[in-house]
């Protein structure tokens, strides 16, 4: 296996934003390794040994916090899992007063999930450890775009002149936001689709193609991303019924014979069958969704290792 050279400039993660091609392909390459190094008898590596991962969650999680759990053991750190149900927030506490509080322990990495956007940089300034974005608001989550890009680029050989359609809630989703940056930067082309009411006001100027016919929108694409309708995020009636949703938006076996026939199907979970997706699209051969949650680890392995090298005497 070729040792990449440690080649990431950044002390923090907090978004897709502000990375570079280069630092995507570096973070992607080095992910690509941890693949291997995660389907080893012999998992774990010793780059965080000594070092204190604290996983702070203000939003529930499946799968972003056990694979970074699961991530910062295999490299050795002592990983420390706050659960906000159980913890001084529920009594009053600020962000700023946590992070504070947090940072009097010397952790070396606090990987931050919290409902409000910007919240994951406002705690970045108030502590001295390294500090990764686990989802911040409608904002980015941007673990979750390079785990997609890396199960893109495993798939299809590269991101470069595919073409992605990213469909359903792009209004609401951290996901959308992340993934068409990265997308973006990596030289794919990015549809969005979805009902009107769905759609960030002004995305057009951006450059993307914007379809709210499903199926002319998924005519030729090679890769379909659906996502799930945040509902915790709407304040208000933004579609009419899910039954009607679904009718419209819904990716069904249908649906989906308008993509390319190697389009395969993505979902960062957690699903709604049945709302957005169909069980017989979302278990079928075209499916990449089990293979995006292995992915999720390597990742988090890539990011964590990456960003272990600003650590003091990292
Ligand atoms: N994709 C994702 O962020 O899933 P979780 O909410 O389960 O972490």
């Amino acid at each position: 296996m070729k040792t990449l050279k440690p080649s990431f400039p950044h002390r923090h993660l907090l978004g897709i934003e502000g990375l570079s091609p280069l630092d995507i392909n570096y973070l992607l390459d080095l992910a690509d390794q941890q693949v291997g190094v995660s389907r080893q008898i012999e998992k774990k590596k010793n780059t965080l040994s000594g070092r204190t991962q604290i996983n702070l969650f203000f939003e529930p999680s499946t799968r972003t916090q056990s694979s970074f759990e699961i991530a910062g053991k295999r490299l050795g750190a002592d990983v420390m899992n706050m659960s906000v149900a159980s913890s001084s927030v529920k009594k009053g506490e600020t962000l700023i007063d946590t992070a504070a509080t947090l940072n009097a322990m010397r952790p070396d990495l606090i990987v931050v999930r919290h409902q409000s956007a910007g919240a994951v940089h406002l705690l970045a300034r108030k502590v001295d450890c390294s500090v990764i974005n686990a989802g911040d608001g409608a904002h980015e989550h941007p673990t979750q775009a390079l785990l997609d890009a890396l199960t893109i680029r495993r798939n299809k050989g590269q991101l470069q002149g595919l073409t992605v359609a990213i469909c359903g809630d792009i209004l609401h989703s951290r996901v959308a936001r992340s993934n068409m940056l990265l997308l973006g930067a990596m030289g794919a082309r990015v549809r969005l689709i979805g009902p009107t009411t769905l759609m960030p006001p002004g995305i057009e100027k951006f450059g993307f193609e914007i379809f709210t016919d499903m199926r002319k929108g998924l005519r030729s694409v090679d890769i379909v991303m659906m996502l799930r309708l945040q509902l915790e995020r709407m304040s208000g009636s933004f579609i009419p019924s899910v039954s009607e949703y679904f009718r419209y938006y819904g990716l069904d076996a249908e649906k989906l014979s308008f993509a390319k026939e190697d389009a395969l199907v993505m979902h960062p979970g957690p699903m709604n069958r049945g709302v957005e997706i169909s069980s017989e699209v979302a278990d079928g051969p075209q499916s990449l969704i089990c293979e995006q949650v292995e992915m999720g680890v390597a990742v988090r392995m890539a990011v964590l290792e990456a960003l272990a090298t600003h650590l003091p005497n990292g």
